[in-house]
């Protein structure tokens, strides 16, 4: 079997006392997308820049297709495109220009650089704004443009950190939809992202860090089966929230929470199951009204807090909440 493009091992990095990476491991398979989620400073971005040969690690081993990333990091250099968390353009030029001076930094001749250029704009949906200064595009246009500057080269593994932090809806499906396309063209993409859905939409695995550390891989659907379906059930008077707990915690072994709402009660059958019908007459036999019953699966908000303990969007060093607050 041929060896995934993107293989890290083992891979530790320290900055000053912040352990950022404590051995992590990692294979992306060619023509795949790679989701690495995690919290803020759960070290993805030292990942990044390892496995884009920015910053060598303390200890570990990491390659891109078969090339060390330390001592072959010209070979890996020019397999590789990362967008950082931040967009690089030059604000004084125009999408064009951008794109034609990257092109020549890149030893591009003029002439492949303007038409890769032109190529680009036209295929990613920039064509109109492309003579127009970048200082006056949007957000998302902003890294529309970086995204595709990383394309020049035709890369065979494209990096993006967290590709759509801080853009609107509108601004982040049209990211997603070029992300789709690059890899329909057979691009292997690792993206780090804090959204679940993010990752949910793009990633055929995922890989969830936290504190320098893949703690859990799969698919979306192997990670939510992995915490089992959920029951949902909605009280009509919330008044009889602890006895419905009690009922549902005899009927599935869990420990149900309670949800925002103040009516909701969710728990996980963790791999068991249940019948709607049984919790429907037990219920009814204590006495308890229910507005609402229902089985579904767990969301991806849902894996990760089950597995860090932490909501998404919260920093790595938060305490963990102490009730689970359900969607
Ligand atoms: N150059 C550096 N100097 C000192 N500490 C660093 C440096 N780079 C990263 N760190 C620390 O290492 C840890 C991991 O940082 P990293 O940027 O990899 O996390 P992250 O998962 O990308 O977080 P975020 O979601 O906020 O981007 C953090 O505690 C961070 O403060
Ligand atoms: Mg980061």
């Amino acid at each position: 079997m041929d060896e995934p493009i993107v293989v890290a091992e083992g891979l530790r990095k320290r900055f000053g006392a912040t352990e950022a990476l404590r051995g992590l491991d990692l294979a992306v398979p060619a023509g795949t997308v790679c989701g690495v989620l995690g919290p803020n400073g759960a070290g993805k971005t030292t990942l990044i820049r390892i496995l884009a040969t920015l910053v060598d690690p303390d200890a570990g081993r990491a390659r891109i297709a078969g090339h060390d990333v330390v001592r072959d990091a010209d070979r890996v250099r020019a397999r590789i495109g990362l967008a950082g968390q931040y967009a690089a353009v030059d604000e004084k030029l125009t999408g064009r220009g951008n794109l034609r001076m990257f092109g020549r930094l890149y030893h591009l001749p003029r002439r492949e650089a303007h038409r890769r250029a032109d190529e680009l704009l036209e295929r990613y949906g920039l064509a109109e704004a492309a003579d127009r200064q970048v200082s006056g595009y949007s957000g998302g246009m902003r890294r529309r443009l970086d995204l595709i500057t990383c394309l020049l080269l035709r890369p065979a593994v494209l990096f993006l950190d967290e590709p759509t932090t801080g853009l609107d809806p509108r601004s982040r499906g049209e990211i997603w939809d070029s992300i789709r396309e690059l890899v329909a063209e057979g691009t292997t993409v690792l993206l780090t992202t804090q959204y679940l859905d993010e990752a949910d939409q793009l990633a055929d695995d995922i890989a969830v860090v936290d504190h320098g550390r893949v703690i859990a891989t799969g698919t979306p659907d192997a990670l939510k089966a992995r915490l089992g379906d959920r029951l949902d059930v909605v009280l009509q008077d919330p008044a009889q929230l602890g006895r419905a707990a009690s009922v549902l915690a005899g009927l599935t072994g869990g420990e149900p929470s309670v949800g925002s709402e103040g009516a909701r009660l969710g728990v996980s059958l963790a791999g068991g199951t249940v019948r709607l019908a049984d919790v429907v007459r037990e219920l009814d036999r204590a006495g308890i009204a229910a507005a609402d019953v229902s089985l579904r699966r767990p969301t991806l908000d849902e894996v990760f807090l089950s597995l860090t303990g932490r909501p998404t969007g919260a920093a790595a060093d938060e305490p963990a909440p102490v009730k689970e607050a359900v969607r």
